[in-house]
This record gives structure tokens, sequence and C-alpha cells, in this order.
């Protein structure tokens, strides 16, 4: 399996890795033989070598120098997007920044490989938010696979929950705790923090981006939402405009307190329901009882309540935030990746 990796910050490393940890068990149980032949940064330059990049000695690279390359003045060396097109390899793991506003690059190169019969692992939500199920379909037209798990709720097993676990099923709406940083806050607010000191400890802990807004005003669950909607009920592509959302900015201490009486909690919830042959949006922060499974989603973490044709409702609930288990959800990826090309053969 020769790996072209794209994006090698916090999860590009974290994949390499535990790709490498995991070497062992990969060969013995499932019979694959990993190597990276090529890894690309926007800023830190490009390296390649067909007969697989030693990992140890970029990271002490990266560590010491901040590149990847030597940096050799004038040396012509290749971008990411010569490689996905140029380049002999096996499977594309996209793990580059997220921009939701402006996420052709990253579209481009999973498309990219996606044409020439190349499977693609992504962390990026950004080419989901635009293009999810072309890319979906241009996958099963080129008889290759595309899979997203770690792009929505980190390391929660999401999509291939549904995937393998309800398959057959009518997912008739899906609502859940999906942004890690207004659910942390939430918790800490209940016991006597400030909104802003809230943030300040969710950052000094790395929940939070340096810039919250997307998560606390509720653009990130939206975004999240969106994805579901396309993934798991068809939806087209909507503008973050036209879905309803709102934040945890205004939520009072008051608020929170009468939920807390009740048994039950504030959480801020991301609602996807099929209505008919359109699919709702919605993000707003809501007062659940205790009997809801959602109220006990606490901290730093995700959960999603499925409401299907077949089990009626069905809770998935995961602690997995940050790189490394963002990396897991995309060596189960790749696992999934090989044993379909396997099932080929
Ligand atoms: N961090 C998490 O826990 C987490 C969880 C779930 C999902 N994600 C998603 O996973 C992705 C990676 O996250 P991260 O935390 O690793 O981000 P990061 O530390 O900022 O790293 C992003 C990497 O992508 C590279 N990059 C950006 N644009 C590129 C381009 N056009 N071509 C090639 N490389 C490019 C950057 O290059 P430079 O080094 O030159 O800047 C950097 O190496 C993001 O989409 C993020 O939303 C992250």
């Amino acid at each position: 399996m020769r790996i072209l990796l794209l994006g090698f910050g916090n999860v590009g490393r974290a994949f390499c890795e535990l790709v490498r940890n995991k070497s062992g068990v990969l060969k013995s149980s499932y019979g694959i033989d990993c190597r990276f032949v090529g890894i690309a940064t926007r800023s830190r330059g490009c390296v390649s070598d067909p007969e697989g990049i030693r990992i140890q000695d970029l990271l002490e690279r990266d560590s010491s120098t901040g590149r990847l390359d030597p940096g050799t003045a004038g040396s012509a060396a290749l971008s990411a997007g010569d490689m996905v097109s140029g380049m002999d390899y096996d499977l594309l793991v996209v793990c580059t920044s997220t921009t939701i506003k402006s996420p052709e690059v990253p579209t481009a190169y999973i498309k990219g490989a996606l044409e020439r019969g190349i499977g693609v692992i992504t962390s990026n939500k950004g080419p989901l938010f635009l293009a999810c199920r072309e890319l979906m379909d241009l996958a099963n037209r080129k008889n290759t696979h595309f899979f997203f798990e770690a792009a929505v709720m980190g390391g929660t097993p999401f999509f291939s929950f549904a995937r393998h676990c309800l398959t057959g099923s009518k997912i008739l709406s899906c609502e859940g705790v999906m942004n890690t940083t207004s659910n942390y806050i939430l918790d800490l607010m209940v016991t006597g923090s400030s909104f802003d000191d809230a943030l300040l400890d969710a950052r000094r802990k790395g929940f939070a981006e340096a810039d919250p807004t997307f998560d606390v005003e509720g653009w990130d669950s939206a975004v999240k939402g969106a994805i579901i909607a396309q993934v798991l009920m068809g939806a087209a592509p909507v503008a973050l405009e036209s879905i309803n959302v709102q934040g945890i900015t205004q939520v009072s201490l008051g608020f929170l307190m009468e939920a807390v009486r009740s048994g039950g909690a504030v959480r801020l919830i991301t609602r996807v329901e099929a209505e008919g042959d359109s699919v709702s949006i919605s993000v707003r922060p809501e007062v659940l009882p205790a009997a809801n499974p959602l109220s006990r989603v606490h901290g730093a973490t995700n959960g999603v309540l499925f409401l299907t044709d077949t089990l009626g409702e069905v809770f998935v609930a995961g602690g997995g935030i940050g790189p490394r288990h963002t990396a897991y959800s995309m060596l189960r990826d790749l696992i999934e990746t090989v044993e379909l090309i396997n099932a080929k053969k």
C-alpha cells in the first residue's frame, strides 16, 4: 500500500506514527504493508521516495528545521498537485487544513486521485461540505473508494457505524452533540465558570481553536449537519447561511441551571431530519430531559442519536477527539479500503 499523504500537521504526523506503530498488526492481521511514497505540505516542502520515506528521519528534520525537504535553494520540488496527478501510489490521504469558505484546492486533489481510480481518505471537512455526494459518486464510477470517518466527530465511530451497523435501515433523523468545544464550555459553566473563563480553559487544554468563533457560534456543527444530510440522507449541498444556526454564546447561567434542576442538561444539538423529499438541518442549544442519552454526553466528547425505521433509536457516543483519535479513524478507513480492494481480486 503506497500512500501519498497531503498535510503533515497534527493529524498527518499522528497518522504516520500510528501507521508505523501498527505496522505489525497491519501486516499480520490484514496483510497490509504500508509505505509513504510522498508527503506534501503547503509551505514546508514536499518529499517523495518510491521505496518509502523514512518517517523517523522526516520527523527529526521537521522538528529541527521546520521543513520536510532539505530546502535547498533552487531545487525543483514537486507540489502537492504534481504529486497527486503524476506519482505512482495506491491511496491518497488528505489531512490538509480545513477551509469551509474555499475548499476548492483539497477538493481538486481528491478528485484528481479518484479520477485516476485511486482511493482517498480525508479528515478535511471542506471538500465534503462542498461536494460530498459528487465525490462519492465519482469514487463509485471509478470503481474505487472514498472514506472520511475522521472528518466528522474525529474518533467517534459514526459513518462507519451507519454503514456497517445500520445496513438496510432508513435513517429518519440524526441528532447529536457534535462540537466538543461547545460541550466542554457548557459543562464548565454549570459548575460556575463564566463563558469567557470556560473558553479560556478549553483553549488551554487544546480543545478550542485560536479563533473559536466557528465552534461556539454553531457553524462547525452546521457544517457537520450538512455533510451528514448529504451522506446519510442523499441531500444536496447547501449554503451555510441557509441553515438555522444558533450557537452557545447567548446561553445564560439561568437557562443552564433550570435544565440541571429538572435533572437534564443543555446541549448544543445538531438536528438532521428527513422531511418527505427534503432534509432539514438546524443547530441550537436545547434543554434535554435526563431520559435523553444526549444529556449525558459530557465534556469534550461527542454523541449521536439515530432514529431508524428498523431499530427505532440507536445511540452512539465517543470520547475520541484530538490528532491521535482522528488518525485512528483514518487507519480504520485504510483497513476497510484494503479489504474492499482485496475482496475484488
Ligand atoms: N486536529 C484534530 O484533532 C482534528 C480532528 C478532526 C479533523 N481534523 C481535520 O484534519 C485536518 C488536519 O488537521 P491538523 O490539526 O493536522 O491541521 P494542521 O496542524 O494545521 O496541519 C495542516 C497541514 O496541511 C498542510 N496543508 C494545508 N494546505 C495544503 C495544501 N493545499 N497542500 C498541501 N498541504 C497543505 C499544512 O501545510 P503547512 O505545514 O505548510 O502549513 C499542514 O502541514 C483539518 O482539515 C482538520 O479540520 C483535525
